[in-house]
C-alpha cells in the first residue's frame, strides 16, 4: 500500500529504516523544509515536496503517515482527513481535547482510519507485564508510579524547539499514560497537579512549556497513578522510564515504559512478601519497529477496516495531558473527558493469557493440529537430585513469579501440597494460565484414580492438564502416597520402591495396556484434560496407542545432547504427540562440553541455555529444575532462543548411543 510520510525528520528516519522489509511503499515525502525533504525523498527514490496539499494531490497515497513536529499533528492531520485520506499520526494526536475529538470526528464522518502512535502497549516487554495483569498476580492495583524523564532535549536533539514548545507531558509523558489507559481503561480524574519551570539558566534555549510535571491521576478501573515528566531530570537518572504497579497481591516494574523490545530483566514481578523476580521473554523477540503500527494499520485498510480505537485512546491521554496542565494551574481535582476512550475501545485493554500462551507455545516440527500448545520451556518440581532430596517449595515460588506456565508434578515428588499451598497463596498465577501435569507412581496403577483424586486434593485444583504414567512398569501396590516430603527418606522409598523380601522389586500383574485404560478413567471423570506416559520406547509407545481410546497427548522422556532420541521425537511428532525433556541438563558431563561452550560464547549466554534452546528449536519442551534463582529465570529466557541448522548439527556430534546415567 502506498504511502506519503508528512515530516522528514529524525522520527521519519526511524519509520523509514523499516521500509525496506515492509510490504508498504513510500510514493513520497513532504516537509516545509524542501531541502530537508528533498534528501530525505532521493535516499528512498520517491517524490518530495514542501506543499502538503501538492503531496496529497499528486501521490495516490492511502495512508498519510505524519511525521510533523508535536505542534503541527492536529493541523496535518486534519487537512488529510479532509482531502479523504487514512491517518496514522505520531503521539501526541493533537495538544487540546478538543481538536483530538474534532479528528476523530471527521475520521468517523468521512469513513476513514485514524490511528496514533505509540504502538508500545503491543511490544514485548509490556505485554509481558500485560500477561501478569491478566494473570491476576497483582490482585487489584491500587497504585502506580511513572516517570517519564526525557532529559536535557537541548542535549541529545538537534531540533529541540518542538519539544521546549510543548513540554515533557505530550511527549515523554504519553508513553506510560498510553500504558495505563491501555491496561486500565480511561482516567476519570486529575487529583492534584503542579509544574515547574526549572532549567539551567546557562542554557541558550529554555522550555516555554513548564519544564517538570506532576501529576497523580485517578483511573475508573485501575489504580491512582502519580507521574512525572520532566526535561530538567536528565534522561540518564535511574529511574528514566520506569513504570511500577502496586497492587494488593504483588507490585511490577518495568524499566521502560517506552522500550520496543525485551530483555531478561525488562519487566520484574515482586509477590507480596517476596524479592522482584525477573519475568523474561519466552519466545523469540518479535523486535519491533516504529513502522510496525503503520503495517498494522495499512493491513485493516486493506481489510476494508476502518480503524480509530487506537486514535481514541490516543485522544484521551491528550485529554488527560490537558487535564494536567488545568489542575496545576488552578490547583484541585479536574475530571477528564472520555474523548470516545470507553466507546468500541478495540481489543481487549489487557492480553489475555490463552492468547498470549499461543504467543510464546512452542510447536516447531509437530504435525498436527491437534497437538496441545505447551509453553516453550517448563519446570521441573522433582525434589530427587544426584541422590538427594532438596526442598523445592522456593524454587517453585520463583519459576512461578518469573513466569513458567508449565510445572511438571508427580505424587512421588511428595510435594503437591507445598505447590498446592503456593497456588493457593495472593499473588499466584490464576489457574487457567497454567498447564498442570501431574504422574501416577508405578505403585498405583491399580489405583490410579484414588492417587489421581488424592493428588489434585494436594493441588488445590479440580482437574490436571495432563495426567501421566510415570513409568510403564506396575509395582505392587502399598497403599496411598501422601505427602512423602514430610516421612523419613527411607520410609518414603519402602512406600515407594517396594521389594519382595528376596530384594527383587515387587511387581503388580498389569501389563502396559491395562496401566493405560485406569489412567483413561481419570480422563472420562474429567479429573485430567489430556493424558500422558513417560520413560517409554517407541513400542511401548506404539501398545499404548494400539489400545487408547484417549491417545498420549505428551510423551515425557530423558532427552538431552547425549541422548537425542530423535527416532522416538519423530515418532510422536508425525502422530501430534507433544514431547517434554526432562532431566534435560543434568547428564554428568554435559555442561562442560566444548561444543557448547563454544556455541554459549558466540551466542552470550550459558551452556545450559544453549541446551535448553537445543530442545525448543526442536520442538521439545525441556523441563530443567533449578534451586538457583540466576538459573531458574535464564533457564526460561533460554526458550526464547532458537538456534540454526549448524548448531544443531555440531550438537548432534554429542550424541551417545551408549549413554547410561
Ligand atoms: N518422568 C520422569 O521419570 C522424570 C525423571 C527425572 C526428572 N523428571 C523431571 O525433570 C525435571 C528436571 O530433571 P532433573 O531434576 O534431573 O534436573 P535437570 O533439570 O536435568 O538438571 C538440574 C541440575 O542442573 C543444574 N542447573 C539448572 N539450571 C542450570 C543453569 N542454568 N546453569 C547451570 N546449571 C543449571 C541444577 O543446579 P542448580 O540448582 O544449582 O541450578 C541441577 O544440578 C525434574 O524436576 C522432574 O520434574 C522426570
Amino acid at each position: 500500500m502506498n504511502c506519503l510520510f508528512v515530516g522528514a525528520g529524525a522520527v521519519a528516519e526511524q519509520y523509514a529504516a523499516a521500509l525496506p522489509e515492509s510490504p508498504l511503499t513510500l510514493a513520497g515525502v513532504c516537509d516545509l523544509d524542501a531541502d530537508r525533504a528533498a534528501e530525505f525523498a532521493a535516499a528512498r527514490d520517491c517524490a518530495a515536496f514542501a506543499d502538503l496539499d501538492a503531496a496529497l494531490a499528486e501521490t495516490d497515497a492511502e495512508i498519510v503517515v505524519n511525521l510533523t513536529s508535536h505542534a503541527a499533528h492536529a493541523g496535518v492531520t486534519r487537512s488529510c482527513l479532509d482531502a479523504g485520506v487514512h491517518v496514522y499520526s505520531e503521539k501526541p494526536l493533537a495538544l487540546d481535547a478538543d481538536a483530538a475529538r474534532d479528528l476523530l470526528d471527521r475520521a468517523e464522518n468521512a469513513g476513514l482510519g485514524l490511528a496514533c502512535a505509540p504502538i508500545t502497549p503491543d511490544c514485548d516487554a509490556q505485554r509481558i507485564a500485560a500477561r501478569a495483569i491478566g494473570d491476576g498476580r497483582l490482585g487489584r492495583v491500587g497504585l502506580a508510579t511513572a516517570h517519564a524523564h526525557v532529559g536535557r532535549v537541548t542535549e541529545w536533539h538537534d531540533r529541540p524547539d518542538s519539544f521546549l514548545e510543548v513540554g515533557p507531558l505530550y511527549d515523554g509523558g504519553v508513553y506510560p499514560l498510553s500504558l495505563l489507559v491501555a491496561w486500565f481503561g480511561p482516567a476519570t480524574e486529575v487529583r492534584v497537579a503542579d509544574a515547574l519551570d526549572t532549567w539551567p539558566e546557562r542554557e541558550e534555549q529554555s522550555p516555554t512549556a513548564p519544564s517538570h510535571v506532576e501529576a497523580t491521576i485517578a483511573f475508573a478501573d485501575g489504580p491512582t497513578a502519580r507521574l512525572t515528566a520532566s526535561f530538567y531530570v536528565p534522561h540518564r537518572a535511574r529511574e528514566f522510564y520506569g513504570l511500577e504497579l502496586h497492587g494488593d497481591d504483588g507490585s511490577l516494574s518495568l524499566d521502560d515504559a517506552g522500550a520496543m523490545t525485551a530483555e531478561r530483566d525488562s519487566v520484574s514481578f515482586g509477590r507480596a512478601g517476596r524479592e522482584y523476580t525477573p519475568m523474561p521473554p519466552q519466545a523469540p523477540a518479535d523486535g519491533s519497529t516504529h513502522l510496525d503500527g503503520v503495517e498494522r494499520f495499512a493491513a485493516a485498510i486493506a481489510d476494508g477496516r476502518r480503524p480509530r480505537e487506537r486514535a481514541r485512546r490516543g485522544a484521551h491521554v491528550v485529554a488527560i495531558c490537558e487535564a494536567i496542565e488545568t489542575a496545576a494551574a488552578e490547583s484541585g481535582p479536574v475530571s477528564i473527558p472520555d474523548c470516545g476512550a470507553t466507546a468500541d475501545p478495540g481489543p481487549a485493554p489487557v492480553v489475555r493469557p490463552e492468547a498470549e500462551q499461543r504467543r510464546g507455545a512452542s510447536t516447531t516440527g509437530v504435525a498436527r493440529s491437534s497437538a496441545i500448545r505447551l509453553p516453550s520451556v517448563g519446570f521441573g518440581c522433582s525434589r530427587y537430585r544426584d541422590g538427594e532430596y532438596v526442598d523445592r517449595e522456593e524454587s517453585v515460588a520463583t519459576a512461578l513469579d518469573a513466569g513458567y506456565r508449565l510445572l511438571d508434578s508427580a505424587e512421588l515428588y511428595g510435594n503437591e501440597h507445598r505447590i498446592g499451598d503456593l497456588l493457593a497463596a495472593p499473588g499466584a498465577p490464576e489457574r487457567e494460565s497454567l498447564f498442570l501435569l501431574g504422574k501416577v507412581w508405578n505403585t498405583n496403577h491399580e489405583h490410579v484414580l484414588e492417587a489421581c483424586r488424592g493428588s489434585l486434593d494436594e493441588l488445590g485444583v479440580d482437574a490436571f492438564d495432563c495426567y501421566a504414567l510415570h513409568w510403564p512398569d506396575s509395582w505392587a501396590y502399598r497403599g496411598a502416597l501422601e505427602r512423602l516430603a514430610e516421612k523419613p527418606v527411607d520410609a518414603a522409598e519402602e512406600l515407594t520402591f517396594p521389594a519382595e523380601e528376596s530384594g527383587e522389586r515387587a511387581t503388580a500383574d498389569l501389563s502396559l495396556a491395562e496401566s493405560w485404560r485406569n489412567l483413561e478413567a481419570a480422563h472420562e471423570q474429567g479429573l485430567a484434560r489430556t493424558l500422558g506416559v513417560c520413560n517409554v520406547d517407541r513400542e511401548q509407545l506404539a501398545t499404548v496407542l494400539a489400545v487408547a481410546n484417549v491417545p498420549p497427548a505428551v510423551v515425557q522422556i530423558e532427552r538431552h545432547p547425549y541422548q537425542p532420541r530423535s527416532e522416538l521425537v519423530e515418532f510422536c511428532h508425525d502422530r501430534g504427540i507433544r514431547v517434554i525433556a526432562h532431566s534435560p541438563l543434568s547428564a554428568p558431563g554435559l555442561l562442560d562440553e566444548s561444543v557448547l561452550a563454544e556455541i554459549a560464547a558466540e551466542r552470550d549466554c550459558s551452556p545450559a541455555a544453549v541446551v535448553v534452546a537445543w530442545n525448543v528449536t526442536a520442538g521439545v519442551v525441556p523441563i530443567p529444575a533449578s534451586n538457583d534463582s540466576e538459573h531458574v529465570v535464564d533457564n526460561l529466557h533460554a526458550g526464547s532462543l532458537r538456534l540454526d541448522a549448524s548448531e544443531m548439527r555440531r550438537i548432534a556430534t554429542l550424541a551417545d548411543p551408549a549413554f547410561e546415567r
